[in-house]
C-alpha cells in the first residue's frame, strides 16, 4: 500500500519527474566515462534510476537493506532475472574485494551519521582505478534553506539554523529517522579522506523548484557541470576515481 502511495506520489508530481529526469540524465552521461564492465548500485530502492545504469552496464548488481523496494524493482522489470537484486547493507557488503569496476550510489549517504563508513566500504569493492557516482546533499542550498524557514515558523524561533550551523555536519530532523547534511569543504574532504579522487561535479535538483522546472530536462543537464559546488544547489553529484589508499600515498 505504502509503496503504491509512493508510486503514485512519484508518476505525478512535476517537482519529481524534473528531478528525476535530470539525475537520470546526469547518472547516464557520467556511467559513459567509466568502465561500466561490472556495475553496482547501492541503494537502489524500487528501481528508479535502474534501467538508466542496466543500460550501461556489462553486468549490473544492485542492493538495498529493504527487502519491500527491492520487491518492486523485481515487478518493475519483468523478464530480467531476479539474481541481479540483493538485499545487504551498505556498510557490510557481501562481495569481495575489487569486485566492481564502478558503483552508483545516489539520495542514500545522507541517511547515515558516520558515512566515511559505507564509503570505507565502497572503496573496498570498488577495483583500484574504478569510479564512484554519488549524489550529496550539501548546505547551505535552497533545500536547507527552505527547511530552516519551515521549521523556524513551525517553532516560532525556537528553532536553530541548519544552512548557517557553524558544525562542518550536522542532523537535519530529530525524528526516529534523522538525516544529516554536511559542508561542501567538509564532503569533499571526507571523500578525499577516504580515498576517492574527485573528477567532476554536477548540480542537481535545483530544477525540481517552479520556474525551473518549465526548463526542457536537458537545458537543466547542460547547465549541471556549470551550476555543481554552488551554494544554492541542492544535490551536487560526484563522479569520483578510487584512489591509492590515503596511507600509501608516498
Ligand atoms: C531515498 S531512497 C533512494 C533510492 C534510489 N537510489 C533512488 O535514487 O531512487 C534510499 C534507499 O536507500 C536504502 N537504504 C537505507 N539504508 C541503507 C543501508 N544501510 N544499506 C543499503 N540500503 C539502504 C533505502 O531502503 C532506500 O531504498
Amino acid at each position: 500500500m505504502l509503496s503504491r502511495c509512493l508510486a503514485v506520489v512519484q508518476r505525478d508530481d512535476p517537482a519529481r519527474r524534473a528531478s528525476a529526469a535530470v539525475e537520470s540524465a546526469i547518472v547516464g552521461e557520467l556511467l559513459e566515462r567509466t568502465d561500466s564492465t561490472r556495475i553496482l548500485e547501492v541503494g537502489t530502492g524500487t528501481g528508479r534510476l535502474s534501467p538508466v545504469i542496466r543500460s550501461h552496464a556489462r553486468e549490473y548488481l544492485g542492493v538495498d537493506i529493504d527487502r519491500i523496494s527491492l520487491g518492486i524493482a523485481a515487478n518493475s522489470w519483468a523478464g530480467r532475472p531476479r539474481a541481479e537484486l540483493l538485499q545487504s547493507d551498505a556498510r557490510r557488503l557481501p562481495f569481495p574485494a575489487r569486485s566492481f569496476t564502478s558503483v552508483v550510489l545516489v539520495r542514500l549517504l545522507h541517511w547515515f551519521a558516520d558515512p566515511s563508513l559505507v564509503l570505507a566500504e565502497l572503496r573496498r569493492v570498488i577495483r583500484p582505478g574504478g569510479h564512484l557516482i554519488r549524489s550529496v546533499n550539501s548546505r547551505p542550498s535552497l533545500d536547507t534553506l527552505s527547511l530552516d524557514v519551515w521549521s523556524h515558523l513551525r517553532s516560532r524561533g525556537r528553532q536553530l539554523s541548519v544552512t548557517f550551523s557553524r558544525s562542518p555536519f550536522i542532523p537535519i530532523r530529530s525524528t526516529e529517522h534523522p538525516g544529516y547534511v554536511g559542508s561542501r569543504a567538509w564532503i569533499r574532504a571526507l571523500l578525499r579522506d577516504c580515498g576517492f579522487v574527485e573528477l567532476e561535479v554536477r548540480g542537481a535538483g535545483y530544477e525540481r523548484f517552479p520556474l525551473i522546472r518549465n526548463l526542457p530536462p536537458n537545458v537543466c543537464v547542460r547547465l549541471s557541470p556549470l551550476v555543481g559546488g554552488r551554494c544554492w544547489v541542492p544535490s551536487d553529484i560526484f563522479l569520483l576515481r578510487s584512489g591509492p589508499a590515503p596511507s600509501t600515498v608516498e
